[in-house]
């Protein structure tokens, strides 16, 4: 009978064994105009999004399954690619899992004609 060995397997994957928390420094500016109306945008560690004209919400990209950055907006859907979690522009809901809650809430400020987001 062999003996059991204890196996040490470099993870090459996307953050899969190291979920992160979200940067509690992070911080980030955008134009106002580079936020599409009923959709979003990344801007390094945030997604920002403009649910209805001019009303601007921002939450950390930090997938709340196992901490990649999600990857797209399309429409109003914010997505995760690493294992296809999805969430709404409207309010940062998970709308479909593997995650099991939405993404966690940044702070915009709107300054002019540019909002800054921290975290
Ligand atoms: S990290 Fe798994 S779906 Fe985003």
């Amino acid at each position: 009978m062999a003996a059991a060995g204890v196996g040490v397997t470099a993870c090459s994957g996307p953050d899969e064994h190291n979920p992160r928390l979200p940067d509690p420094n992070a911080q980030a500016t955008i134009a106002k105009s580079a936020v599409p109306e009923g959709s979003g945008v990344i801007v390094g560690e945030f997604v920002v999004t403009q649910p209805e004209k001019g009303e601007f919400a921002a939450y950390s990209a930090a997938c709340p399954h196992q901490g990649c950055n999600v990857t797209d907006v399309v429409g109003d859907t914010i997505q995760c690619a690493c294992h296809g979690s999805q969430f709404a522009v409207a309010d940062g809901s998970m709308t479909q899992g593997p995650a099991t809650t939405g993404l966690t809430p940044a702070t915009v400020t709107e300054d002019g004609d540019e909002l800054q987001l921290t975290a």
